[in-house]
């Protein structure tokens, strides 16, 4: 890749105020706290209210990042929301943002890759700044999956919150933050993890067409743990450094156990792990933004740190980022 001109200025985060706990899931469908928390590591999640939606979510992460950092965003010339719950078909995500955000000059865009999403969004915003197309991009990934969760199924209804994060990306060709990048898809296998539109056959297969998230989580976890280990020493090696210089790895925040299984089998520290699952659940594209934020807040993240993002899911699609933390 050549060598970037993009430099990561600034993060905020949103999430909706209820809270969903596990003991509050117990009420509605046949599970527990301890399924629960032991296979997952999930404690309870978020959930937006019957009037907020994805661009509501991604609106209040970026009046976050403007206050956190003193940034104006009136010169944003690009923005990407990475969302597999948009408002509406149409307008976009990013073009509501835009209008609720009052930016004049810039051009916005949904980027649809489910919980991969947000890595493929930075890797993006990456490509159109160094390639000198745009100068200043702002990345959002947020979900509404509660609005798509099927809440009689425990074994998706257990999993998913809804939360927006931001990042601000600059030109700066000094500073970079990005150095490596792998991504891939295999469309082969998703019928494992899919949410039916206008079609209900997929791969030759009829699918469950009820509008909600349908998993089947045994298939997905394998092909993840196996993709996310392979991508990680193809994101290391393209960025010409080994796993064990690598401060912090951000992987998508789906299962506490799915990332100590990758951990183990990369012989990468879990400690040195950054993950939102814990008070937010699975919020698909929002997972990374909101684990840098975490990491950010609690003093882990430092400028000059090494972090390695990956995200994984729905396509089945997966992309990974080697970056420098510049905050
Ligand atoms: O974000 C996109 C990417 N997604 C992922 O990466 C998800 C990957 N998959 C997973 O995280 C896990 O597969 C799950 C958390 C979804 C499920 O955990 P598991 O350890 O794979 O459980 P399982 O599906 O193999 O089910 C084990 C048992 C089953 O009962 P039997 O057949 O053994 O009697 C399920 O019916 O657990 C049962 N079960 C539950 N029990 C209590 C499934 N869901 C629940 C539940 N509460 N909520």
């Amino acid at each position: 890749m050549s060598a970037s001109k993009a430099r990561i200025t600034a993060i905020g985060s949103y999430v909706p105020e209820r809270i969903l706990t596990n003991n509050d899931l117990e009420k509605m469908v046949d599970t527990n706290d301890e399924w629960i928390v032991k296979r997952t590591g999930i404690k309870e999640r978020r959930i937006a209210s019957d009037k907020e939606f994805t661009s509501d979510l991604s609106y209040k992460a970026v009046l976050n990042l403007m206050e956190r950092y003193d940034k104006t965003v009136d010169d944003v010339d690009l923005i990407i929301v990475c969302t597999m719950t948009p408002d509406y078909t149409t307008p976009s995500v990013a073009s509501n943002l835009q209008a609720k955000l009052g930016i004049k000059n810039t051009g916005a865009i949904d980027l649809n890759a489910a919980c991969a999403g947000f890595a493929y969004g930075l890797n993006v915003a990456n490509g159109m700044i160094t390639s000198g197309l745009n100068k200043k991009i702002l990345v959002v990934g947020a979900e509404t999956l509660s609005k798509i969760t099927d809440f009689t199924d425990r074994t998706t209804c257990i999993l998913f919150g809804d939360g927006a994060g931001a990042l601000l990306v600059e030109y700066d060709e000094n500073q970079p933050s990005f150095i490596s990048s792998h991504i891939g898809s295999e469309g082969e296998g998703g019928q494992h993890l899919y949410c039916t539109n206008l079609a209900t056959q997929m791969n030759n297969i009829d699918l469950l067409g009820n509008g909600c998230i349908v998993q089947n989580g045994r298939e997905v976890y394998k092909w993840a743990i196996k993709t996310v280990t392979n991508g990680m020493k193809a994101v290391a090696e393209k960025g010409r450094i080994n796993l064990d210089e690598i401060d912090w790895f951000v992987p998508h925040s789906a299962n506490l156990r799915m990332l100590e299984s990758i951990c183990e089998k990369s012989n990468f520290p879990m400690e040195q792990t950054l993950y939102s699952l814990i008070h937010y659940g699975n919020t698909s594209a929002a997972t990374i933004p909101l684990s840098l934020d975490i990491g950010v807040e609690e003093g882990k993240l430092k400028a000059g740190d090494y972090v390695l993002l990956y995200g994984f899911g729905g396509g089945l699609a997966h992309a990974g980022l080697l970056i420098k933390w510049t905050l």
